[in-house]
């Protein structure tokens, strides 16, 4: 398959509107799987993405495809499509990214009813960001409240997309998704890429199999790949030979060759997924090449302490959390100890999703016992000598100091959230309790508002989703993308059983908030510790200050 024959594809959208089951019944199509396998969303192969029905990892998967136009008959040229699924929660947009940057093209799902969601808004600003042609699919157009019309509009409204470009599917029934391939051969470009080159490919993931080592994902940009060929990694130096080599279709199929603008695998002896990084450029062995831009690195929002539940299983949650992490390499692992939970791990995620997944996937397929300490965010602390810290664990920022806090600062996001008109109240009510600055409040239809809001980290990674489906009835979407650091009232606090700290419950709190979260900190564990013989205080304080008590 020449580059003019191959296409690289995506698709993307917000939670739910049916981007697996879209991509299911396309590969069913082709012929890739079979109709009715058994199990659906063939891509989600994570327990906890049926669990939840969320995609977390990104998967590839190779079709071929017939195209036959109205001038040709059944000789017509078949094309090679790559169909890179992509995760559609805000925390993996770094999954999104990544898998971006292998396509030319994306599919913007979005479900008829429903129209555009918050994260329909973040994945289309990646895409186009990327330069990618999209082709909006407006989907579920069987169900009874499909109002695709109104879809369009919104779509001309927020993207500038002509309503003529949009398909209407139904990936439940099978309705117009007859066009859904044709659209992406006509409308996405062929992969650029110099095919006389030496050989230059991304590095798009990688994970560990048991039985063949490490298996890395690549897209080849410049030239042909072959078994037997030396590679080399820009990033370490160090050179492998290709032991297989082949394409996701959609298991590990050996082609023995992958040409230009292919996406596929390669073996090639690396011993752990640490050789293997992601958005690295492999190209052949003894010559220099330019390395390929890479990915956006993961920046790690959200902190949290992992301790083995039973104190004697260090070792056993050690080693679940070093296979897990070869799996997932945007979780930042460093060792760290408390006086209350012995030796554990302070872990870092992209956001609240990410660590509930992690969780998850270490109880689920480790079998690991795990507590985990209140989330936190990166603060920065100024102290009187001028010197900054980024504090990622409070029990970490002495209480007691010789060094006076001068300032400090707490991350921010931009958030996006997309609600019917009638909860704009009760949500800009919460948005500024939450902290929230107003920076745009428009009607994206006669029925729907959206809200962009500047607000703290720290405020919505505990409780504000959950808040936010409540108040309107569900019917809330919501996404956000980092913003800058704020200088900000931050003050430790600290929670103290018959007067002694217990590092592990300390939190960093906003100064006016202090008194209230204190008070609730207390409450809640009087009623968690059993009733003892003899009187236990339970304390929140900050410094040497009591601001809540109970017995
Ligand atoms: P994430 O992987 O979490 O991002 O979700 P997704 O976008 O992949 O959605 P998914 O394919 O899991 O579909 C969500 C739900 O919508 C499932 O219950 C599907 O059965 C249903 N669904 C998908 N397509 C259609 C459709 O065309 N019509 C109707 N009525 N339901 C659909």
């Amino acid at each position: 398959y020449p580059p003019e024959r191959v296409r690289n594809f995506s698709i993307i959208a917000h939670v739910d509107h049916g981007k697996s089951t879209l991509a299911d019944r396309l590969l069913e199509l082709t012929g890739t799987i079979q109709k009715g396998h058994g199990q659906p969303q063939y891509l989600d192969k994570l327990q906890v993405e049926r669990e939840r029905g969320i995609t977390v990892k990104a998967q590839t998967a190779t079709m071929f495809y017939r195209h036959i136009t109205a001038s040709q008959d059944s000789d017509a040229p078949k094309y090679l499509l790559n169909l890179i699924d992509t995760p559609g929660h805000v925390d993996f947009s770094y999954e999104v990214s990544r898998s971006l940057a292998a396509c030319q093209g994306a599919l913007l799902v979005v479900d008829a009813a429903q129209g555009v969601q918050a994260q329909t808004i973040a994945n289309f600003y990646l895409a186009f960001e990327s330069n990618l042609s999209i082709i909006p699919v407006i989907n579920k157009i069987d169900q009874p409240t499909a109002d695709p019309d109104n879809v369009k509009d919104q779509l001309k409204r927020l993207f500038d997309i002509d309503p003529s470009e949009a398909l209407l599917t139904s990936a439940k029934t099978g309705k117009g998704l007859e066009q859904v391939l044709p659209a992406v051969i006509e409308r996405i470009p062929s992969p650029p890429g110099k095919c006389d080159s030496p050989v230059r490919m991304l590095l798009l993931d990688s994970y560990y199999d048991e039985y063949k080592g490490v298996i890395c994902h690549v897209a080849v940009v410049d030239g042909a790949l072959r078994k037997g060929d030396k590679i080399a990694s820009a990033a370490t130096g160090r050179s492998y030979e290709v032991l297989d080599v082949g394409i996701m279709h959609p298991e590990l199929t050996p082609t023995g060759v992958l040409y230009t603008g292919q996406v596929g695998y390669v073996i090639s002896g690396m011993r752990s997924t640490k050789e293997a990084r992601i958005g690295d450029t492999l190209h052949q062995a003894k010559i220099t090449v330019e390395p390929l831009p890479g990915f956006k690195p993961a920046k790690h929002m959200v902190f949290s302490g992992l301790y083995p539940a039973d104190g004697s299983d260090f070792e056993a949650l050690s080693h679940a959390i070093e296979k897990l992490t070869c799996n997932d390499a945007s979780v930042s692992v460093t060792k760290e100890t408390s006086n209350a939970l012995g030796m554990g791990f302070r872990c870092g995620f992209l956001g609240l999703l990410h660590m509930d997944v992690f969780h998850q996937r270490l109880e689920q397929e480790y079998g690991a016992q795990v507590i985990s300490t209140i989330p936190t965010v990166p603060y920065i602390f100024e102290y009187g000598d001028g010197s900054k810290v980024q504090v990622e664990n409070p029990a970490a920022l002495a209480s007691n100091p010789g060094k006076r806090v001068t300032a400090c600062w707490e991350p921010t996001v931009i958030a996006t959230i997309i609600i019917p008109s009638e909860y704009v109240g009760p949500v800009i009510m919460l948005c500024s309790e939450r902290r929230g600055e107003q920076l745009e409040y428009t009607f994206i239809d006669a029925q729907r508002a959206l809200l962009k809001y500047q607000l703290p980290l720290k405020e919505i990674i505990v409780d504000f989703y959950n808040e936010l489906k409540g108040i309107t009835s569900g019917y809330a979407t919501f996404d956000y993308e980092d913003s800058e650091y704020q200088q900000s009232d931050l003050v430790k606090m600290d929670i103290l059983l018959n007067g002694q700290p217990v590092d592990a419950m300390s939190t960093i709190v906003h100064n006016q908030k202090a008194q209230r979260v204190g008070k609730e900190l207390v409450e809640k564990l009087k009623k968690f510790i059993e009733r003892q013989m003899f009187e236990i205080t339970i304390q929140a304080a900050i410094g040497s200050k009591v601001i809540a008590r109970e017995t």
